[in-house]
Parts: C-alpha cells; sequence; structure tokens
C-alpha cells in the first residue's frame, strides 16, 4: 500500500462529528503484577536503587481491572511467572488482530520468557501464535488505528518485523521512528483513541514520522512534555471512555474538549518500570 492508500483508507470512516463519540465493549488481557520488581534497567525510567511496593503495585492493578470491568469490558488473565517481573506489562506480549496472533520476540533476554506464557495463552483461546524473526515487542510497539497498525522501531521493534506482522495479519503497516529513550514503545508516545483518532507527543518522533502523522491524522491530539513525561499517552480507549494516568491532567483536559471521557488511574507504582494503563493492557481486537 502507498501512503496514499493508507491515507484514504485511515480517512475513510471519518463522518460523524468529532464530539459523538461512542464506546464499543472490549476483551483485554492482563496479567496482575505478582512478581513485579525492578532489579534489571532496561529503559530510563527503570531506577533499580528505587523501592518497589509490590503489594501497593498489585492495589493499583486492580483497580485498573475494576475500571475496564466497570465500564463494560472483559478482562482475561495470564498466570504471572516467578522471575519475569516485566510480565505486568501485558501489551508487550503480542498482537492479536483479524482473527491473527504475533507473538512476541523480545529485545532483551531478561523479558524472553514471557513470550512462552503469552503464547500458550493465545493458543489455548483459538489464536495460535506466529513468530517472528524479527524483534517485535507487540502492542508496546503495533497500534491498531482502524484498518491499519501503526508500528514503532528505533529502540525495541525492529522495522524489519513491521513485513512480516503485516503479511501475517494482513494489515497495512505504517512504520514511526522513534528518537527519545524515555518513549521506547510506540504506546508511550502514542496513543489510539478511536477507530480513526490518535494523540501523540511530536518530539518522540523523526520529522519524516512527524510529517506521516500529520498527513495521516490532520486533526490528532498533540500532548505536551508535563502529559508526555508522566506518560499520559499510555492510555486504553473504547471509543469515548479513555483510561489514562491520573497525572496527565493537561491531556485529561484536551480529551474532554474533544468529546472523550477522562478516566484517571494511579499506576505510580507500576511507572517504575516504565509502563502505565496501556502497557498492562493487552487487547484483543475482534
Ligand atoms: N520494563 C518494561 C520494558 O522496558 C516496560 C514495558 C512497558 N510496556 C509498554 N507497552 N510500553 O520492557
Amino acid at each position: 500500500m502507498t501512503p496514499t492508500d493508507v491515507a484514504a483508507v485511515v480517512r475513510a470512516p471519518v463522518t460523524e462529528s468529532a464530539h459523538r463519540r461512542t464506546a464499543r465493549p472490549r476483551r483485554y488481557l492482563m496479567t496482575p503484577p505478582e512478581y513485579f520488581t525492578v532489579e534489571y534497567s532496561i529503559n530510563p525510567w527503570m531506577d533499580t536503587s528505587a523501592p518497589v511496593d509490590t503489594g501497593r503495585a498489585m492495589d493499583q492493578w486492580r483497580a485498573l481491572r475494576r475500571t475496564y470491568t466497570e465500564l463494560g469490558h472483559s478482562v482475561d488473565l495470564v498466570d504471572p511467572v516467578p522471575g519475569l517481573p516485566d510480565m505486568v506489562y501485558a501489551a508487550n506480549g503480542g498482537l492479536i488482530v483479524n482473527g491473527k496472533a504475533v507473538v512476541a520476540r523480545f529485545t532483551h533476554a531478561e523479558r524472553r520468557g514471557e513470550s512462552v506464557a503469552y503464547a500458550e495463552w493465545m493458543a489455548g483461546h483459538g489464536y495460535p501464535a506466529a513468530e517472528t524473526r524479527h524483534v517485535n515487542e507487540g502492542q508496546g510497539d503495533l497500534l491498531v488505528v482502524g484498518p491499519v497498525i501503526l508500528a514503532g522501531y528505533g529502540f525495541r521493534t525492529d522495522r524489519r518485523a513491521h513485513e512480516e506482522i503485516a503479511e501475517h495479519v494482513g494489515m497495512p503497516v505504517v512504520g514511526l521512528e522513534l528518537v527519545d529513550p524515555r518513549f521506547y514503545h510506540l504506546d508511550t508516545a502514542l496513543a489510539v483513541l478511536d477507530d480513526n483518532t490518535i494523540a501523540y507527543y511530536p518530539p518522540a518522533f523523526t520529522e519524516h514520522s512527524r510529517a506521516t502523522l500529520s498527513r495521516l491524522f490532520p486533526d490528532a491530539i498533540e500532548v505536551a512534555s508535563g502529559d508526555a513525561y508522566v506518560l499520559g499517552l499510555n492510555v486504553v480507549s473504547d471509543g469515548l471512555n479513555v483510561v489514562l494516568p491520573s497525572a496527565a491532567t493537561g491531556f485529561a483536559e484536551q480529551l474532554r474538549q474533544a468529546g472523550f471521557r477522562p478516566v484517571g488511574v494511579d499506576l505510580s507504582e507500576l511507572l517504575k518500570g516504565g509502563g502505565s494503563v496501556k502497557c498492562c493492557t493487552l487487547e484483543v481486537h475482534p
């Protein structure tokens, strides 16, 4: 698909008024942070000398799960595995879309064991998972926006995996290059709000990728650094309700203006591992 074709696909469903938002029930996959710690550092947020309260992480994670069920969504659980402290960041487990699944191939040895658990869940739920030859960190870097997948690269997911994924799931993939190590996964710098609306933090991308984003999403919400630096873009939206880190107050106001309903949650303990709402949530796309 040429970039012009992709632009046409992304824009096609935009007919309704920007302020008439509707929620669609979703299915999410989550893993409790039972074994969550920060015992190694693979991104700039992870400070191994800072104390982590696993009990508090569990409480915050339970509140997130409850938020989803109260909004009418279903949540499936993967059993956590001792010795895999980052497993709580379920978004990285893979990508399930269009009836197809791809399991993660992690960059860092510390996380590689997680793929086994996520692949098992997928196989047991009717989504036998394909593997990629190149590194892909699942929905950390692969975000579904309607008929298209936005795919980050530069820190984790290998650009060469994009084509493998496009071929396997049968959807066009648009590559976006990340430049700031604080925003090492696409879902730390870009939020999908509905099938044709996104928000993002421009300084996290190369100039070329910023141009791609403004061409594909001329109405995108641009988020300020204060919100980006609390991982305010790491959100989960059902098309109306946007569950986001409560510290991202500026972004919450922008969402309200745009007709969305911000739902703030506190995941401060999980921020110590470099993740927030979206990182803890793998959406099982229909
Ligand atoms: N400590 C994890 C890592 O660096 C955090 C992953 C966050 N997940 C995400 N989808 N951004 O890999």
